[in-house]
């Protein structure tokens, strides 16, 4: 005999000694136990007490629940039933990953009045036979992957009281004769995979007390007659394809708790039902035309701890009861018509305030400086001042409603972005820049005004669980599987923004993968469906999107996804929506809802400047349209400058207001005194020296001769251009600083200095032949962009190893550019004259 099983023996024996004798010394009746040992036999699970051929030893005693986890796979006997014989009255087989049929041999346990199989991979159909295990008063199939019709035979269970079979692939409608289970008090069918209308006879249920069932194809109105279920505490409809509007009768539910009814359509409805039902805690309305004002005396509601209002159509103002009520601490308002101002009173234990896509305007109440709030004011038409932004994540003025940054004066023609996590450059070169915030759940942040990623939503128990999902196993089937090691995971609704981007038409390329959740095989924990739908531009372009469908049921597979739109007013808005599908809990709470792993974004217009295969005629057009519009620019150049000479601070303002306008002590603090000891370097049109701003921020500061021959005007074309020029292979402009006869340019620092001092100077740097190489390439791109795509179009004429500066990752970015003279179209390329220093 080997050691386990003596253990076990060992173990069996002195817990059936704690067993009363009674029991132990009562047969249990055969043909249950012929059964019992077939059916664990066809399922491949042993069960221990099967020793000495009676399976009631060693049972859950009385006393027992048998929901204890030492009972797994457990049974519970009655010896008191009959006489002289005991029978098995409860069984349970519960998260084993049990694969098989129901087996017929179920049938002959007919005293049960429990039977509990969920959470295991068990195939085939909900057997008709079931219906008459007529003691059952708990039968649970959940989360397996049974499929076919529900058998109308179950109604003959008269004495049920909980009927769960969520999470399975079933089809058809729900059978009227269910609507005979007049003692059912909870029913949980969540993504079952029942549709039709809900049968009328179930007006019959109204013992219910729970009712969940989100995520089914039910059509048709959703039903009044749950109104007169007055006994319901929880009643769950989301994700359904239910109309609305959500009934009068359903004002009769005074005694619901946690009420969630979802995306509801084409008829609106008011909140008027709610009127009475004052003792809930959770109340999501999510996404259901809801339309009206918040009631008035929502106030009385101290209950309340989740509140959904979001994605409807409420009008009017945000009454001040509302963030005044002592339990609540999650608020959801996105997405409505709401106005006014933000109340300026909150209780500090609502933490989560989401007031995004709404109407609101005026000035922020003081509360929004509290520590730990998550807070979202994203496209509403609120104005900040200077302290009011120290407060809020930077940025939140360029996502205010119509997205006003940089709308005007487009910048960019493309971004890359690895969701959830830090910067990869992708085989093709292609940056995807870090999207690793922090994300609460309503929550935003905006990179340098160019992009910007939105987060609302709770995950539904598991209010802990972060918005990134790490470490993922990476798919192997594309050239970039670094992209997928990371996603960026959300409830509700997960938002990226273009900013400043030309108009036309662009390529937008998303990037999908879904995680291995286990370690394969059929298995329960395989049984979750992820299900979203995704918008641009406000449009809906797929519904109910499935990850691992698209990838033909594979998990860690990249799955990319196609569109072009039109960008139009310098705006692009990606949109991940939950609309109440897919399951909620499986593998883990909170697996559901939206994820990304990359999103690339590119034009699909032709750069500016490589327009070479256009007809001759075009050209001609284009041409002397451009000519017209140098010699009017000129024309109007000349002019300014007879009329204004000596404020080139409002010209400079003119350019772009966005641009940083230093005062010279402040430059002068950061660079100590401009001290030899900070100098850079010493180029064309001045010394360069390193500063720290008084943020900590690390500068470099370029000095700008007087003598430099070209002076003044210089500087404004430096300014003008390279403001507007921006590249990752170039160096960033932060701002400028004009007083007196000072000139100077802040520039971003770069650690590692130029090229030339690391491939030559005092500490130089070993670089491999890949790095030259990528350096190469980095440099070039830059420079094409400068010279083809650049908007003016910059031809460097003073490219050298000390021009190019290697950041930190040993990217290369050119610098020095537009110092040397605009070029100018008409003029050939061809150029010999070195506008800088050799
Ligand atoms: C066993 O059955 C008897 C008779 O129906 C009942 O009174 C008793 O409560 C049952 N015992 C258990 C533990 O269910
Ligand atoms: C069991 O047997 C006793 C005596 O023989 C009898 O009084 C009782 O009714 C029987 N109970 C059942 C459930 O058959
Ligand atoms: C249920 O029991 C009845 C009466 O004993 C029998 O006629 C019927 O065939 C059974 N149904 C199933 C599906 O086994
Ligand atoms: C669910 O059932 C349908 C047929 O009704 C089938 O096409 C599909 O593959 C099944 N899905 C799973 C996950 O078993
Ligand atoms: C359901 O409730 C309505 C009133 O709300 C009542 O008129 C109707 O008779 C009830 N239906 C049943 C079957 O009890
Ligand atoms: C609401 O809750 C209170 C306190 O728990 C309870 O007394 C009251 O009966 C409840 N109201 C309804 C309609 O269930
Ligand atoms: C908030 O509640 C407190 C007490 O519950 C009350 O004194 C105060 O007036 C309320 N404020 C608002 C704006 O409703
Ligand atoms: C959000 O609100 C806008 C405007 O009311 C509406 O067009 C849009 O469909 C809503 N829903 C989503 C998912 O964006
Ligand atoms: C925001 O700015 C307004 C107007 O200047 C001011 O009244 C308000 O107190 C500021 N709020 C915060 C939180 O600084
Ligand atoms: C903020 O949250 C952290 C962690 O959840 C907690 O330790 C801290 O006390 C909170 N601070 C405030 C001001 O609520
Ligand atoms: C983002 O990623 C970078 C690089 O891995 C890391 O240094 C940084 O701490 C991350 N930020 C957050 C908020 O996790």
């Amino acid at each position: 005999m080997k050691l386990v099983e003596f253990l076990c023996l060992l173990c069996c024996m002195s817990l059936s000694l704690l067993i009363s004798t009674s029991q132990a010394q009562t047969p249990t009746d055969p043909s249950e136990v012929r059964a019992l040992t077939s059916i664990f036999e066809q399922w491949g699970i042993s069960y221990v007490t099967l020793l000495d051929g009676n399976p009631c030893i060693g049972a859950a005693v009385d006393t027992t629940d048998i929901e204890n986890r030492d009972f797994n796979p457990g049974i519970k006997c009655n010896c008191s039933l009959t006489n002289g014989t005991c029978h098995i009255t409860q069984l349970k087989v519960y998260a084993l990953n049990v694969r098989g049929v129901l087996p017929e041999e179920l049938r002959s346990l007919t005293f049960l009045t429990y039977l509990k199989l969920h959470q295991n991979f068990l195939t085939g159909p909900l057997p008709a036979f079931l219906g008459n295990l007529s003691a059952l008063q708990t039968l649970s199939v959940s989360i397996n992957a049974l499929s076919g019709p529900i058998p109308p035979q179950l109604g003959g269970l008269r004495n049920l009281r909980i009927l769960s079979f969520g999470s399975n692939n079933f089809s058809g409608s729900l059978p009227p004769e269910l609507g005979s289970l007049v003692n059912l008090e909870q029913m949980y069918i969540d993504s079952a995979g029942v549709g039709g209308q809900i049968p009328r006879t179930f007006v019959n249920l109204v013992n219910m007390q729970v009712l969940w069932a989100s995520n089914n194809p039910f059509t048709g109105s959703i039903p009044d007659f749950i109104g007169n279920w007055t006994k319901l505490t929880s009643l769950r409809l989301q994700g359904n394809s239910f109309q609305g509007p959500i009934p009068s009768s359903y004002s009769s539910l005074t005694s619901l708790i946690d009420l969630r009814i979802s995306d509801l359509t084409d008829v609106g409805s008011s909140l008027e039902f709610l009127r009475d039902i004052k003792n809930l805690t959770v109340l999501t309305l999510r996404n259901n035309l809801l339309s009206g004002t918040i009631p008035s005396n929502i106030g009385e509601y101290q209950q309340l701890q989740r509140l959904d209002f979001s994605f409807n159509n409420l009008v009017g103002q945000i009454p001040g009861p509302l963030f005044n009520l002592s339990s609540l601490s999650y608020l959801f308002l996105g997405n409505n018509s709401l106005s006014g101002i933000i109340p300026p009173e909150k209780l500090s234990s609502l933490l989560t305030v989401d007031l995004s896509y709404n109407r609101l305007s005026g000035s922020l109440p003081s509360w929004v400086a509290q520590r730990n709030l998550s807070l979202s004011v994203v496209a509403n038409s609120l104005t900040f001042d200077s302290s009011n932004n120290s407060v809020l994540a930077s940025g939140i003025n360029c996502i205010q409603r119509n997205f006003p940054c940089n709308r005007g004066s487009p910048r960019y023609f493309s971004f890359a972005i690895n969701c959830g996590g830090p910067q990869k450059t992708s085989t093709d070169g292609t940056v995807f820049e870090a999207e690793n915030s922090t994300l609460g759940p309503a929550s935003y942040y905006v990179q340098d005004d160019r992009w910007a990623v939105s987060n609302i939503g709770v995950f539904g128990e598991s209010f802990g669980a972060p918005y990134i999902q790490n470490n993922l196993a990476q798919a192997s089937d594309t050239l970039d599987p670094e992209l997928f090691e990371t996603a960026r995971v959300s409830p509700g609704s997960l938002r990226y923004f273009g900013l400043g981007l030309e108009n036309g038409i662009y390529n937008v390329n998303l990037q999908f993968s879904e995680t291995d959740q286990d370690e394969g095989g059929r298995t329960w924990q395989r049984l979750g469906r992820r299900v979203f739908d995704i918008y641009l531009q406000g449009n809906r372009e797929i519904k109910d999107f499935n990850i691992r469908n698209a990838a033909g049921g594979a998990v860690n597979r990249a799955v990319q996804r196609d569109f072009k739109v039109q960008v139009s007013e310098n705006f692009l808005e990606i949109h991940l929506f939950w609309a109440g599908k897919g399951t909620c809990c499986i593998p883990v709470q909170g697996f559901y809802g939206p994820s990304i792993s990359a999103i690339r974004v590119t034009p699909d217009f032709p750069p500016m400047g490589s327009k070479k295969n256009r007809t001759g005629m075009i050209v001609g057009i284009t041409l002397s349209i451009g000519l017209l519009s140098i010699i009017c620019a000129f024309i109007i150049l000349y002019l300014r400058r007879k009329r204004s000479s000596g404020n080139e601070e409002e010209e400079l303002l003119g350019i772009d207001n966005r641009l940083n306008i230093f005062s010279y002590a402040e430059l002068r603090t950061a660079t100590g005194d401009f001290n030899s000891t900070n100098k850079l370097g010493e180029g064309g049109f001045g010394p360069v020296y390193k500063g720290i701003l008084s943020d900590g921020r690390e500068v470099a500061v370029k000095k700008l001769l007087v003598t430099s021959h070209q002076g003044k005007s210089q500087f404004v074309a430096e300014i003008s251009t390279i403001s507007a020029v921006q590249h990752r292979n170039l160096v960033k402009l932060y701002g400028c600083c004009i007083e007196g006869s000072s000139r100077l340019l802040v520039y971003e620092y770069h650690k590692n200095k130029s090229l030339d001092q690391v491939l030559f100077g005092k500490n130089a740097l070993h670089l491999d032949w890949p790095t030259r190489y990528s350096i190469c390439l980095g440099a070039a791109r830059g420079l094409a962009y400068l010279h083809e795509e650049s908007k003016p179009r910059i031809i460097h004429r003073d490219v050298k190893a000390s021009n190019i500066l290697l950041d930190i990752e040993l990217n290369p970015k050119i610098s020095d550019f537009g110092l040397a003279k605009l070029y100018d179209d008409k003029k050939t390329h061809i150029s010999t004259r070195i506008a800088g220093t050799m």
